[in-house]
């Protein structure tokens, strides 16, 4: 899990000695009719005698979003390789929106595989924005320019490596700001990084133990504080929706607590994150059509992406005191799997009628819920690829968002600003009544297996087990946590890392 190194530069773009330089390109012609260059790029286009965006056109480019362009440079400036990255319209305000540019650096930094060094001139602000432009920017590139490593025994031939080395171009390269971004943007990386990787590895070579172990190893590298349960712990303890989920299996279940404390804060705010790890979800004795299952090796993207969203507080070191947790188990069906009808009594002693073992996310996430409760927090933010409703609702983009007013408010707002949208959905009395059961305290879904509001039906279960007082949000990431189709901006085919820059983004602001 390599990065590309980064840093940043006030040299003169035109005379960098890279492979490669990245500028904007806005849609709408000058009175002239040529493409505007985005600010950024005066001296490359000077250096083309006012030919540049004209050559550009010719090539096709029209200056729309994530668009790119690459042009020989044939000896006008150093570097031997112009992309243009299209921006859409020139922006009303001082700089386009942030996701446009997060997606344009993306874009041209994964079609810039082959080259080992990659300079940026990308129009950046001369005011208080210019940091939050500047993380859009290193953002889009970091993340745009992942690839899985894979499983390939033979190098494959003429195979181009990503990029290697990302220099920024930025007015003033010793200014504090921008390189306290950098920083955090390396952290950022490396975070989405992680998750994507553990997201895309095969799922038999990622089991619950292995997947354990390698969040553990990370995150006592990075210098928190680690608690592993297994499977005779969690029986013990009285895990019981862990261990009903996770009894199907050959491998046994695991729940990871992670701690970061902050140093020098007395009484810090406390907040718990909740992810869902399923390493393999066939459904169990419901089990799922085959078609497409082999999908749901991603179901334990939710656990990935806390893992890792603690990995990057460990580096980033926020005034707060976080926990993350990880309920990691395998969804199988067996002589050993719970079934429907089985009456299982969860952690905080509520007893469950189970109706559809294919709804297993909600059994072991409701154990970490109530654990996190147990151990005393402000706030929980929970989240998992818990249910096609979502996609259904929502699509492959946006996250479904319940929970309390305060929680979910804090989830909207961090994922707008960082290019990780979510919605808010209720939780109605309606869809917690059908879930009344006969025998136990509540159904695990509708008790007549209706899935009218099916992405509620998770919320409202989950709600059960959040002690009152704690603000609390499910984001439900079934569409948005992973991306099945080829890759777009700084979207790479297989896990996203949904919702690491939302998470890590609103602890930093509480
Ligand atoms: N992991 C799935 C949800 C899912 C579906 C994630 C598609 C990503 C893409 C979850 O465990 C599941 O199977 N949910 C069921 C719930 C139902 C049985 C109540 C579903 O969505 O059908
Ligand atoms: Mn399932
Ligand atoms: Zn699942």
């Amino acid at each position: 899990m390599t990065q590309p190194s980064l840093s940043l530069v006030d040299t003169d773009p035109a005379e960098l000695a890279v492979d490669a330089i990245v500028i904007g390109l806005h849609s709408q012609p000058d009175q002239d009719g040529a493409l505007l260059p985005a600010p950024g790029a005066e001296s490359i286009t000077a250096a083309f005698d006012g030919k540049l965006t004209a050559t550009l056109a010719l090539l096709g480019a029209t200056g729309a979003p994530g668009e790119v362009t690459k042009l020989a440079t044939l000896g006008t400036i150093t570097a031997p390789l112009v992309v243009a990255v299209g921006l859409g319209d020139e922006p009303s305000g001082a700089s386009p929106e942030l996701e446009t540019l997060r997606r344009g650096t993306g874009a041209a930094v994964r079609s810039l595989a082959g080259s080992a060094t990659v300079a940026l001139a990308l129009p950046l602000p001369d005011d208080e924005d210019a940091p939050r432009v500047l993380r859009a920017i290193l953002e889009g590139a970091l993340l745009g320019g992942y690839r899985f490593a894979g499983y390939k025994t033979k190098p494959q031939k003429g195979r181009r490596e990503p990029v290697t080395a990302l220099q920024v171009h930025v007015p003033d390269a010793a200014d504090e700001a921008a390189a306290a971004e950098l920083v955090r943007a390396e952290a950022v990386g490396r975070a989405v990084r992680q998750a994507r990787d553990w997201v895309n590895m095969a799922p038999n070579l990622l089991q619950p133990a292995p997947f354990a172990d390698l969040v553990q190893a990370a995150a006592t590298e990075a210098g928190l504080a680690v608690e592993v349960l297994d499977f005779e712990q969690l029986k013990a303890g009285g895990y019981g929706g862990i261990v009903a989920v996770g009894q199907g299996s050959e491998a046994p279940p695991r729940l990871v607590k992670l701690t970061y404390t902050p140093e020098g804060v007395t009484d810090p705010k406390r907040v718990a994150l909740v992810g869902k790890g399923i390493t393999f979800d066939t459904g169990g004795v419901s089990i799922k059509p085959s078609a497409g299952m082999w999908e749901m090796k991603s179901d334990m993207a939710g656990a990935a992406a806390v893992g890792a969203t603690m990995l990057a507080i460990a580096a980033v070191k926020p005034g707060v005191a976080v926990s993350g947790y990880l309920a990691i188990a395998e969804n199988m069906p067996s002589g050993s799997a719970y079934r429907p009808g089985d009456v299982i009594t969860m952690y905080n002693g509520k007893r469950v009628e189970v109706f559809n073992t294919d709804a297993e996310g909600r059994m072991v996430l409701g154990d970490a819920m109530a654990r996190a409760c147990e151990d005393g927090t402000d706030y929980l933010f929970e989240t998992s690829t818990l249910t096609g409703g979502q996609v259904i609702s929502l699509g492959k983009r946006i996250a479904g968002l319940m929970g309390s007013e305060e929680a979910t408010t804090l989830v909207k707002t961090a994922g707008d600003a960082v290019g990780e949208p979510a919605w808010p959905m209720p939780l109605p009395d309606d869809v917690r009544k059908g879930m009344e059961s006969e025998i136990a305290d509540i159904c695990q879904t509708n008790a007549n297996l209706d899935r009218a509001g099916h992405m509620l039906q998770g919320g409202v279960f989950l709600r059960e087990f959040v002690e009152p007082g704690v603000e609390w949000a499910h984001i439900d990431i079934a569409g948005p946590g992973y991306h099945s189709g080829e890759a777009t901006g700084y979207w790479t085919k297989g896990g996203t890392g949904v919702p690491i820059r939302t998470l890590l983004h609103l602890v930093e602001t509480l």
